[in-house]
């Protein structure tokens, strides 16, 4: 396995000073890197964090293996219903392991259809019901806190689908992935029978893709779970380390700290050139923003932390974001996620049109246009004195994958070190939350609905203001 990061254009000596780190400060903010590292260690080992355990449970990714074998050649799709956490993994994996989603091979009980049922647009929901059929679906529900409105609500219209055609069969085909204490999604799981498995509840949502949440429904559409735990637990391994070559998450969470703190870049572009790691960036999105996104440090004073996380794709977003990046307020640091080997590189064939435009490509291979045009863009930056790194993935399979994820939620959590935040709650969704249970009438809400309701008519009250 081999992953690299190259932070050379993050260093004042490419990019000048006002926007590059010089050796000396980043020397003088190593010891700071290393007491995140010790604290984060000492938290894990008190058992308050334990994303870090997950690529070592064995007897998870044994019971989870033996169930996908107990029901493999029973369906054709598998159809998740989740949301954040509880669907962002499954759909990274699914994305880097077996393509892109359009583009995936032909779908059969060999090689099941992911469907992943993450917002409530009826459009979209309805729609996606009709494309499976009940009695060739698995249904994988997935909820922590096993009570969040869009997926209750997906799954209710799911359930009842699934029953229509099934009748009392249908529980044998559902799959809940929920807290082992709490919650209502347990109750019925027990109550109904469904084959369940637990996260711990010391595992985050956002920090859970290798906890059954991500797992289960990668074995079940038939990734290979046990390499990426292997890479998950190598790059475990190397993250505990001191030195920062070795340790890539400390070293760049460094990195990205001195740069977000010190050159001023609220926002970082995590830019793959590569298709397949695209939803990995989605599931960053999510990682980065949602955990260091804070109202408050650990000592309670207001700090309104955060850096605001962009997905880019390369190369198409060259077309469509790069002249922004290029031109626009240099307040960003850009991640380039490369990717060092694809299994077919793609040959370009040659060819004798006497256009300029055309024959000097003809010969030569995609990997090599799409590796030339990362280098380039990467350089474009640097000469207009944008910071960027690196992060280079020999090759995306499951071992570099897992290893890969392991290595964000590593740098997410020595970042919340470094920033003092709690990286793993998320007070700052609550508040919609808790208005939107109200709106539709959930027992112990009603102050929130008569919140809302104040708020609408301090909005009706303004109406036509804006224009007169
Ligand atoms: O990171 C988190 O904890 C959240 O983003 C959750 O994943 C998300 O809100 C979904 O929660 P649940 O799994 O309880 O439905």
């Amino acid at each position: 396995m081999s992953i690299r990061f190259d932070a050379s254009n993050l260093l004042a000596e490419m990019v000048g000073e006002e926007h590059g780190l010089t050796p000396a400060e980043i020397r003088k903010a190593q010891p700071g890197a290393h007491d995140a590292l010790s604290q984060f260690h000492a938290a894990v080992k008190a058992g308050d964090y334990g994303f870090p355990h997950l690529p070592f449970d064995r007897n998870l990714i044994r019971e989870i293996l033996a169930y996908a074998a107990s029901v493999r050649g029973s369906y054709d799709t598998v159809c998740l219903v989740g949301i954040g956490g509880s669907a962002l993994g499954a759909w990274a994996l699914d994305c880097a392991l077996r393509g892109p989603h359009p583009v995936q091979k032909a779908f059969s009980p060999a090689n099941p259809r992911l469907v992943i049922l993450d917002n409530v647009d009826p459009s979209f929901l309805l729609s996606a019901i009709e494309s499976m059929r009940p009695k060739k679906t698995l249904v994988v529900v997935a909820a922590k806190s096993g009570a969040t409105a869009e997926t209750v609500a997906a799954f209710l219209i799911v359930k009842q689908w699934l029953e229509a055609a099934l009748g009392s069969k249908a529980s044998r085909r559902i799959v809940a992935i929920t807290s082992q204490s709490r919650g209502d999604l347990k109750k019925l799981a027990v109550a109904e029978g469904y084959r369940t498995f637990h996260l711990p509840e010391n595992v985050g949502g956002r920090f859970s893709v290798l906890s059954a949440i991500g797992l289960a429904p990668a074995a079940l559409v038939g990734m290979d779970i046990r390499r990426i735990a292997k890479g998950a637990a190598a790059m475990t391994s190397a993250c505990w380390k001191q030195d920062l070559e070795v340790n890539l998450a400390l070293q760049a969470a460094l990195l990205h700290h001195l740069i977000w703190t010190r050159r001023s870049k609220p926002v970082q572009v995590a830019f793959p050139y590569s298709n397949r790691l695209w939803g990995i960036a989605f599931w960053f999105r999510q990682l980065w923003a949602e955990s260091l996104g804070k109202a408050r440090n650990r000592k309670g004073e207001t700090v309104h932390a955060g850096q605001t996380p962009v997905a880019a794709l390369g190369t198409t977003d060259q077309h469509s974001q790069v002249q922004l990046y290029m031109e626009g307020p240099n307040d960003k640091v850009f991640t380039f996620w490369g990717v060092g080997t694809f299994p077919n590189p793609g040959p370009i064939p040659k060819t004798k049109t006497g256009m300029a435009a055309f024959d000097y490509l003809g010969g030569r291979t995609l990997a090599k246009l799409i590796h030339a045009e990362r280098v380039s863009t990467e350089a474009a930056l640097t000469a207009n004195q944008r910071p960027n790194c690196t992060f280079l993935l020999d090759r995306v399979d499951a071992v570099h994958v897992g290893a890969f994820l392991q290595l964000m939620e590593f740098e997410t959590a020595f970042m919340g070190e470094m920033l003092d935040v709690n990286a793993f709650d998320q007070e700052g969704v609550e508040l919609g939350k808790k208005y939107t249970f109200g709106l539709m009438g959930r027992k112990g809400f009603e102050e929130f609905s008569a919140q809302f309701r104040s708020y609408e008519a301090r909005r009706k009250a303004l109406k036509g203001s804006v224009t007169s």
